[in-house]
């Protein structure tokens, strides 16, 4: 991990899939296991070296965390107990940890805890908030989108998904909500598209006339589904006013804060989430900002019973029994078997708390800020829109979109630097996700240094 840190070797080595398993030969470890013989060692050593290496200060493409180690912790502790937890009595330390976990991320939204651990009961007369924990951001936004589902038309569990229900969703959303419309029946094409600036950030104003439309079609509108921020470009969606609408309205909002609720932890950034409060179900990843290993996501919702309607199945030989002692989380998530994914949470929170959280988030955030006015600076790029996370969107001014795609390969495939790509108003991009803060302006300085040399043809 040092030497990734320092970042002398490449932060990523792509060669074929051939290649590789030539020089690993899994054959040998199949038939005869690994012996005395070295051989695991080279192996060991060969599956390192062709790793991403996310502490490479050059490593800036995708929204993976440099994992806590509290986190890491979690993972082998999990590994070795194998407690498949979804039913209580498969694993009562983690589904205990998991009520934790939860009832943190709710009062982080602002809403009452689920009222599952006794000793923190939502105040008199307010609903318990609900949420589950599920393997990573995609399924989350599936769980939600259920959810908001059986709220609109609870007949759709047995009967199949109603051919009026349409999703109003941002343009830029993530493509697990597009996945999440086709599963649950409702097709692509049921996605109608709210107004938005150039960037995709919604325009709320649009709301009332494109909800009006729909119902005069004789549509009935299943959700509003907006960003916390968009994966593309890491600007967050006006969630006040479109909270605002959809209460009014009587429509169930989902915010896909896969990546930017975690901004919630600090004070000063969490005005860029104002209104979260209002939706009905947000979704957040932890293994993104909050820096825990893959995949942990938070499924929560305002009003727990609608979690609790939304998979209308009753599995009493699994189920029986539980519910005065424990929780089996099994009746509202898709996994039958989970791994105990609060743990990486919990312990993350322990080796470095909230406020060392926040401060890393800010860091991150402050970096990105400065990165911008860099690129900003210099003729030759061009950059998307002053950043409101730790996404940023630049090109070179001169090239076209091939140029853009050429270089981000050249980049990789010279090893020393992995940055992502974007399409977004009608462009593309070149896309930083800066998340981790050994990435500085002296590493920002040598990149755009090596793609000017790229485009000018001087280093291949
Ligand atoms: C906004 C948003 N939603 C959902 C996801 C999917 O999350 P996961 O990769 O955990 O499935 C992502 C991932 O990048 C995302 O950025």
């Amino acid at each position: 991990m040092e030497i990734s840190r320092q970042g002398t070797t490449s932060v990523v080595r792509l060669e074929d899939v051939e290649t590789f398993l030539r020089r690993v030969d899994p054959g040998s470890f199949f038939s005869a296991g690994v012996g005395n013989d070295g051989r695991f060692e080279c192996l060991v050593r060969q599956f390192l070296a062709s790793s991403t290496r996310l502490h490479h200060p050059g490593y800036m493409a995708h929204q993976v965390a440099l994992p806590n180690y509290g986190s890491a912790l979690a993972d082998l502790i999990s590994g070795v107990l194998n407690n498949g937890m979804s039913v209580y009595e498969m694993g009562p330390a983690a589904g205990a940890i998991e009520v934790a976990v939860i009832d943190w991320m709710l009062d982080k939204i602002g809403w009452p805890p689920t009222g599952r651990n006794r000793d923190q009961e939502p105040a008199a007369g307010r609903t318990p908030g609900g949420g589950v924990l599920t393997h990573g951001g995609t399924l989350a936004n599936l769980t939600a989108l259920l959810a908001a589902r059986a709220a609109s038309a609870p007949e759709a569990w047995a009967g199949g998904t109603p051919r009026d229900l349409v999703l109003l969703a941002s343009p830029v959303a993530h493509y697990s909500i597009f996945r999440a419309a086709a599963i649950l029946g409702l097709g692509t094409g049921a996605i109608l598209p709210i107004p938005s600036d150039r960037f995709g950030r919604i325009l709320p104003a649009g709301l009332a006339a494109l909800v009006q439309r729909a119902r005069s079609e004789g549509c009935r509108v299943m959700a509003v589904c907006v960003n916390a921020c968009a994966t593309a470009t890491g600007l967050f969606d006006p969630l006040q006013a479109a909270g605002e609408f959809c209460r009014e309205s009587g429509i169930w909002l989902h915010v896909d804060g896969a990546h930017g609720a975690s901004a919630l932890l600090h004070p000063a950034l969490r005005q860029r989430l104002s209104g979260i409060e209002l939706a009905d179900s947000v979704v957040w990843d932890t293994h993104k900002l909050l820096g825990t290993s893959a995949l942990a996501t938070g499924v929560l919702v305002r009003d727990g019973s609608t979690l609790g309607r939304t998979f209308q199945q009753e599995a009493a030989y699994v189920t029986e029994g539980q519910r005065d002692t424990g929780v089996d989380f099994i009746e509202s998530q898709f996994e039958c078997t989970k791994a105990p994914l609060g743990l990486k949470l919990f312990l993350t929170l322990a080796v470095t708390g909230e406020t060392g959280l926040a401060a890393n988030i800010e860091t991150l955030f402050s970096l990105t800020r400065r990165v911008h006015g860099q690129i900003a600076s210099r003729n030759g790029f061009e950059v998307l829109c002053e950043p409101e996370s730790n996404i940023l969107c630049f090109r070179l001014r001169s090239g076209d979109d091939a140029l853009q795609t050429r270089i981000r390969k050249d980049l990789m495939r010279r090893g020393e630097f992995l940055l992502s790509q974007a399409d977004v108003d009608g462009q593309r991009w070149l896309r930083l996700t800066l998340m981790n803060p050994l990435t500085d302006e002296t590493t920002i300085e040598r990149l755009l240094d090596a793609i000017e040399a790229l485009a000018s043809g001087s280093q291949g």
